[in-house]
């Protein structure tokens, strides 16, 4: 059994996964607006990412006998007119994820379970390698600023990027 606080910030998380993915789709929508198919495959691969953090959650709280409680994911909303600036709130966005994983982590830790921490140890690197992977892309855009030309050549190196389901926990 898993105690009951820590079910709650589980249950709280996998909404806020669940919310990552649905951001991020809107996010697609916009790239895929502007034809920036570069951005829209980058976007197809964190909506993947987002969707496999949650449901590496809901199974997890699953197989500790704890109830997973499926909730209203929220309208995303997208902070931004530019592909910088929605990158800047991608960013804002991850780090707020990662303060809410570290929190569930307090928790695990305030009722001393031991497995909980353990299994969010994935999701902590998790946080350090997407905040760093949006970081990269921030600052070229920055770099880019007005030049069109130089939008394209970063859209040509997003379409690269590939999904590939994380082994969790
Ligand atoms: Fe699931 Fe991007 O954090």
């Amino acid at each position: 059994m898993i105690n009951e606080k820590l079910e709650e910030a589980f249950n709280d998380q996998i909404n806020k996964e669940l919310y990552s993915e649905y951001l991020y789709y809107a996010m697609k929508v916009y790239f895929q607006e502007l034809n920036l198919q570069g951005f829209v495959n980058w976007f197809d691969v964190q909506v993947q990412e987002e969707r496999a953090h949650a449901v590496g959650m809901i199974d997890y709280l699953n197989s500790r006998g704890g109830k997973v409680d499926l909730r209203a994911i929220e309208k995303p909303v997208i902070e931004g007119k530019t592909p910088l600036e929605v990158f800047e709130h991608v960013l804002r966005h991850e780090e707020f994820v990662t303060l809410r994983i570290n929190y569930v982590a307090d928790v695990a830790e305030e009722v001393r379970d031991r497995a909980a921490i353990n299994f969010l140890d994935w999701y902590i690197k998790e946080q350090v390698e997407e905040e760093a992977n949006v970081g990269g892309v921030l600052a070229t855009l920055r770099l880019i600023g007005e030049d069109k030309k130089a939008l394209l050549m970063l859209d040509k190196d997003l379409a690269a990027r590939t999904f590939t389901a994380p082994v969790i926990g």
